[in-house]
């Protein structure tokens, strides 16, 4: 059987493309950073200062230097972050624990791939490096109520000596 030299050339055309879309899959899966949220747990799902870790919602870094940050989400605000910023250092490894105590809501660093829903009782866990100092945003995107529109909080990025980080905490 003979086979027409465009034939040839449509056939190899079609299969690059093939390739190239499969490439473009597997890039957006686990090219840019692009990572699953981790479990971080279970609380009480009314409470979850009932449990120890975020009896005192905040920042707290560990002996070897990481640091996580326990945040409370709740109709309409993120404790810390709404009233008091979060401060946390620029090039450390943040990980921040973030629970409901009420409904689900959103915690999501504006312009970042940081992004999550806070489902009451299930702690969402997430690992970011903030490279350089500046004002990070945070946005609840899961409509949460009345004032879903309004609950917002701000990450303040600063050097390793301006934050405040509470007493060492195994995470
Ligand atoms: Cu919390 Cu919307």
């Amino acid at each position: 059987m003979e086979i027409h030299d465009f034939e040839k050339v449509w056939l190899v055309a079609s299969l690059v493309l093939i390739a190239a879309f499969v490439g473009t899959i597997v890039y957006g899966a686990v090219g840019p950073g692009v990572a699953m949220v981790g479990d971080g747990g279970t609380v009480d799902a009314t409470d979850p200062t009932a449990s120890e870790d975020f009896r005192d919602p905040g920042v707290y870094v560990t002996d070897d230097g990481e640091y996580h940050v326990y945040v409370v989400a709740r109709q309409f605000a993120f404790e810390p972050g709404s009233g008091e910023p979060i401060r946390v250092p620029a090039g450390a490894e943040v990980t921040f624990h973030v629970a409901s105590a009420d409904v689900t809501h959103g915690f999501q660093v504006v312009g970042t791939n940081v992004n999550t829903m806070v489902i009451p009782g299930q702690v969402a866990e997430l690992a970011v490096e903030f490279d350089e100092s500046g004002t990070e945003y945070v946005k609840c995107n899961e409509y949460c109520g009345a004032a879903h529109h309004a609950m917002e909080g701000k990450i303040e990025v600063v050097s390793e000596s301006d934050v405040d980080a509470e007493e060492v905490r195994e995470a």
